[in-house]
């Protein structure tokens, strides 16, 4: 009998931009250190991180496991609810549906990679705060790096658009009025603005008003 394939994740935010597995292009399989352990290294808000971790682990628990940043969440753990989300090479990507395997040598931005110098609110991050847009908080860090992958384009958006790009993240305190609220104004933020006028920027140049020029 011929198997059933499995079911498509719910999200299309999966795979980041580039495909980072092993077997994907000329890049060597990253060296392992015991049957159940590989070295990675990749890039997490800014610093060269290089963990010997499971094999098998989630882009996620290496994350919280292995490097210790912990403002990406677990909730659904199935790539349907944002809580995870972080950035991979400036892409938003459900990183409990991502092997760490898959994004060895990638770029990773989390929400508190959106902080200015010495721990500041980031710009986004202030805007956020300013209109009260997380409540519990436990969706904020994912809201966050959606927010950062929108705004960094340089384009102001409608609410609608926002509302759509946010469609990957769950909230189930604020009614996301004000996370809208949030990003419209950090999009409208003359600092901003300043900066993008040219087009798309770099997610890094929006996060901290101290890196802004
Ligand atoms: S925990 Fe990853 S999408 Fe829900
Ligand atoms: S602020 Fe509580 S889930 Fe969004």
């Amino acid at each position: 009998m011929t198997p059933t394939p499995l079911p498509e994740p719910a999200t299309d935010r999966v795979r980041p931009a580039d495909d980072h597995r092993p077997g994907a292009d000329a890049t060597p399989s990253p060296p392992r250190t015991g049957s159940n352990e590989v070295v990675l290294t990749l890039t997490v808000n800014g610093e060269a991180v290089r963990r010997s971790y499971a094999t098998h682990a989630s882009l996620l628990d290496w994350l919280r496991e292995a490097a210790g940043v912990t403002d990406p969440k677990l909730g659904c753990g199935e790539g349907v609810c944002g809580a995870c989300a972080v950035l991979v090479d400036g892409e938003p990507v459900s990183s409990c549906i991502v092997l760490a395997v898959q994004v060895d040598g990638a770029t990773v931005t989390t929400a508190s990679g959106l902080a200015g110098p010495g721990g500041a609110l980031g710009l986004l991050q202030r805007h956020f705060h300013e209109l009260h847009a997380a409540q519990c908080g436990f969706c904020t860090p994912g809201m966050l790096v959606t927010a950062a992958a929108l705004v960094a384009s340089g384009r102001r958006h409608s609410r609608a658009e926002i509302r759509h790009a946010l469609h990957g993240n769950l909230c189930r305190c604020t009614g996301y009025g004000p996370i809208v609220d949030a990003i419209e104004a950090a999009e409208a933020d003359p600092l901003l603005r300043r900066v993008v006028e040219g087009g798309a920027v770099e997610v890094a140049a929006i996060a901290g008003e101290g890196r802004l020029p």
